[in-house]
């Protein structure tokens, strides 16, 4: 059997079945945080593909339906008999203990937030959480819960080990069975010991070994780059983001110049963007990378479109066909590489029931067209963000890199408003720059997720020394988020922004007014097209 990934596995692993939760993910992190690799599959994926997976121990996760009603959600039987053991968490212990015979109702008293719970006998699931953190009283915990729901009744075999003033049974247990169940959600930082408890649950009841290491990740995969690919060339959409850019740096590590780089500077990238990812992945690392300059060619075939959905779609087209050309243009490619990570992967793969709202068409210089007929390489499919970082730290690429915020595939064509002008993207380039220079020398930079300028083609009225002037204006975007599903606005200092924004009226020309944009997502989104 050629080897792949999963044939690479540890053979410790955690299968995660999502049924909806807005913390899935981060369960799946803190799991590979503790040195365990996990993979998070819809909660109705075929056993086939359960059993196949071999799991060590299985985690349910919670979700946004009730199990009081009849056709929501509900864990495949099997998997409470496989043998292996399985903690729920919220609707995944609900739904575990009703299945199993217990009751679960409405509660009257919804808990959300910060709560105090009181453990029960000595769990062995929560032996680290309360040494380290249980203050003076051992048996006190304060957790993060988030429910409608109670479980008022336990299945047979079933123990308390934990309350709370309005969960009689915060947390509950069927030793022998290996089945767990916790009201609250271990995963977020905000349940005090958490984490540790997820370790009891991994070391202590599952017996996983610990060595799941970003380093391991690397020399495994570039075996597998090697094996897979042989002799064939490899090309690739080199975008500067960190994802495509890691992506590069661990193929070239394996095939060298089997690999052609493709950079395309669609005019809509970030001041010396083109220049600085060459520099980088050039110079420093020694690979070669072809430039295509398509400014022009997006420009023109942006004119006169002002519709944000249509202007994606002529970004992610145009880019599309430059890449093929190019493609064309070099013989024996066999295969396409792609830095597809993890989250991309559960995002695409949903749930069989699940039908998602398009608020934008996201285009990816990774999204290219099946009809290229190239085979895929994905090397990162399997990583989180953060592990991907890591292994791009380990590979050498500069911290510049590695950390920079996320930039959106049609860059700047998504930040000024309406029709795409090059006059405009030159002047939000300016202002882009000093907004992101002055956030690093006021050390704010990695306090934001995603900081930003957008363009406003609207004009209005300022004076310049004791001339009038009528210009456009320029507003300021930068959010904070864990996930970039909901994000807060920063509280940037005033004076930092006061001095960002008489720089930008000062060093820009045509633009006279800064705003500060201080909207959450939702209902805004991040971007603002
Ligand atoms: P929104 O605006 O949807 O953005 O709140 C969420 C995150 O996604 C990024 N974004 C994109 N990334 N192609 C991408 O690769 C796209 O078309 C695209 N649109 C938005 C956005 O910058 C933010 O980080």
């Amino acid at each position: 059997m050629a080897r792949s990934f999963e044939s690479e596995l540890p053979q410790a692993r955690i299968l995660v079945l999502d049924f909806g939760s807005q913390y899935t993910q981060l369960i799946a992190r803190r799991v590979r945080e503790a040195g365990v690799y996990s993979a998070i599959y819809p909660f109705d994926v075929s056993l086939d593909a359960i059993f196949q997976f071999q799991p060590s121990g299985v985690i349910l996760s919670g979700g946004p339906a009730t199990v009081t009603e009849k056709f929501t959600a509900r864990v495949a039987p099997e998997v409470l008999k496989m043998g292996v053991p399985v903690l729920g968490i919220c609707y995944g212990m609900q739904t575990m203990v009703a299945q199993l015979g217990g009751k679960v109702e409405n509660a009257l008293v919804h808990e959300y937030g910060h709560t105090p719970i009181q453990l029960i006998g000595n769990c062995e699931l929560f032996a680290n959480a309360t040494q380290k953190h249980g203050g003076h009283d051992a048996s006190a915990m304060d957790v993060w819960m988030s429910h409608g729901d109670r479980v008022i009744e336990l299945p047979d075999g079933f123990e308390r080990l934990a309350e709370s003033a309005a969960s009689p049974y915060a947390a509950v247990g069927d030793a022998k069975r290996q089945l767990y169940g916790l009201q609250f959600h271990p995963e977020v930082t905000h349940t005090v010991g958490g984490t540790n408890i997820l370790q009891g649950f991994l070391r202590d009841i599952c017996h996983c070994s610990t060595n799941w290491q970003t380093d391991s990740i690397i020399e495994s995969q570039i075996d597998i780059i090697r094996e897979t690919v042989g002799q064939d060339r490899v090309i690739l959409a080199l975008s500067g983001g960190v994802d495509s850019s890691v992506c590069a740096a661990l193929i070239y590590r394996a095939i060298g110049d089997q690999l052609t780089s493709i950079f395309v500077d669609t005019g809509l990238l970030r001041l010396h963007e083109a220049k600085s990812v060459q520099q980088s992945m050039s110079n420093e690392f020694g690979m070669d990378i072809n430039v295509v300059d398509a400014q022009d060619r997006f420009f023109d075939a942006l004119e006169g479109v002002a519709d944000p959905e249509s202007k994606r779609k002529i970004i992610g087209r145009t880019f599309i066909d430059i890449f093929q050309e190019e493609a064309q243009k070099l013989s024996g490619v066999k295969w396409l590489a792609q830095g597809t990570i993890y989250p991309d992967v559960i995002e695409s793969a949903g749930t069989s029931t699940e039908k998602a709202k398009v608020i934008k068409s996201h285009h990816n210089v990774g999204g290219l067209p099946e009809t290229m007929q190239l085979e895929l390489l994905e090397p990162l499919r399997e990583l989180f963000k953060d592990e991907v970082r890591e292994v791009g730290r380990e590979l050498g690429l500069s911290p510049e890199i590695v950390n920079r915020h996320p930039f959106p595939g049609p860059g700047l064509g998504v930040r000024i408003l309406g029709e795409v002008k090059k006059e405009y993207a030159g002047m939000l380039r300016l202002a882009d720059a000093i907004f992101l220079e002055e956030l690093v020398r006021n050390d704010l930079y990695y306090e934001a997720s995603q900081a930003f300028a957008v363009f406003l083609p609207i004009k209005s009225v300022g004076v310049v020394g004791d001339n009038r002037a009528y210009d456009y204006v320029i507003s300021l975007r930068a959010v904070q988020t864990q996930d970039f599903m909901t994000a807060r606005c920063m509280r940037i200092p005033f004076e930092v922004l006061e001095a960002i924004a008489t720089r930008i009226a000062n060093e820009v020309p045509g633009i006279s007014r800064v705003v500060y944009d201080v909207s959450s997502k939702p209902p805004a989104t991040i971007e603002w097209e």
